[in-house]
């Protein structure tokens, strides 16, 4: 299945409880704005495009869950809906994308009904378009991508982090489609391992060779010339960074010493053509995430924390930049990335 989908039947959000795997595969069901906010902020569902599409789905959940009696009432409704998810997480750009453009579509309605309509059916647009955006990320990946290569990821930029298929495990996923031996080093991305627990688990479900490494061990293997190419995704492109889970600059910094490309494979719904580096809000997370490895508390009970859930890599750092429109080389342009 989808890591999202809308259940037409029940009328709530399906996604595959993320903080599970890969122990159990769960599938859960949102029927209320605040199980959705809640699902976001635990990162049951999580990535940059996939939560667009949750993003999407809640605004169409908030118009099926309104009792307003016109269409003033559905309007402020969904305005509230619209707030509440976007102030979930702050960086990445595709959760407030996806509400925006759902938001924006309410405007060719005539009547309650019609909001209804065009919100669910914009948000299915939606998470639809993200596949066929992945697979041309892919497309176009693929061929920076030799058989025999041995790539680096962080965090998980699978289909997990999207609605199917991913970004940077998409790009890898195209290349063995076309019959290229790839083998992968995941980096397990402390401290939630979503490279530990669901890109392992994604790229074994696939055959997909997959060794596990511990984020410290990036210069190390580089070093030893065990990787030959990086690739990430993105939460955020500005006209200066790009933003992605913590750790993906420190790699990016080591790449660059041992001269090897670095990819960012990522839509071009994740740009942020308006803001730069310092203008960005870093989700800062929970201290417990630290202080405890799932229910075993790993670190003093006072110890101060910090526990920034992004950073960001300069673009002079980045080899290229993938996107469903094609592979893009320094200098960066995000207007000219966006045509
Ligand atoms: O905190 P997360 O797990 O939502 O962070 C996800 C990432 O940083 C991914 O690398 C990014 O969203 C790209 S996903 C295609």
């Amino acid at each position: 299945m989808r890591t999202i989908d809308w259940n037409e039947e029940a009328g709530s959000i399906v996604m595959i409880d993320q903080t599970l795997l890969p122990l159990e595969y769960r599938i859960i069901e949102c029927k209320t704005l605040a199980s959705l906010c809640e699902a976001i902020r635990s990162l049951r569902v999580r990535g940059a495009p996939a939560l667009g599409a949750t993003g999407a789905y809640g605004i169409a959940l908030a118009a099926t869950l309104s009792s307003a009696k016109n269409m003033a009432g559905m309007t402020k409704d969904l305005e509230i809906a619209a707030k509440t998810i976007k102030s979930t997480r702050p960086t990445a750009v595709n959760l407030a994308g996806g509400v925006d453009r759902v938001m924006d579509a309410i405007s060719d309605a005539f009547d309650l009904n019609g909001i209804r309509d065009i919100v669910m059916s914009e948000a299915k647009k939606i998470a639809d378009e993200d596949v066929e955006i992945n697979k041309r990320i892919g497309a176009h990946g693929e061929k920076l991508l030799e058989d025999g290569d041995t790539v680096m990821t962080h965090c998980n930029a699978g289909r997990m982090a999207c609605v199917d298929w991913g970004t940077a495990l998409g790009v890898i996923r195209s290349a063995v489609e076309k019959g290229k031996e790839i083998s992968v080093i995941a980096c397990e991305t402390r401290p939630l391992n979503q490279g530990g627990r669901i890109t392992t688990w994604e790229l074994m479900q696939d055959n997909i060779p997959v060794t596990l490494i511990a984020d410290s061990m990036s210069g190390h293997v580089m070093s030893k010339e065990m990787v030959n190419k990086v690739i990430v995704g993105a939460d955020r492109i500005t006209g200066d960074a790009i933003f992605n889970k913590i750790g993906t600059y420190t790699h990016s910094v080591l790449a660059k010493e041992h001269e090897i490309p670095f990819f960012v494979a990522a839509p071009t719904s994740t740009l942020d053509p308006n803001n730069w580096e310092d203008t960005v809000e870093i989700e800062e997370r929970d201290s417990d995430e630290l202080r405890f490895f799932r229910d075993i508390q790993i670190a003093p009970d006072d110890v101060k924390v910090y526990n920034p859930a992004f950073d960001a890599t300069p673009m002079e750092n980045i080899t290229a930049l993938i996107t469903e429109k094609g592979v893009f080389y320094p200098p960066f342009l995000l207007d000219e990335v966006m045509l």
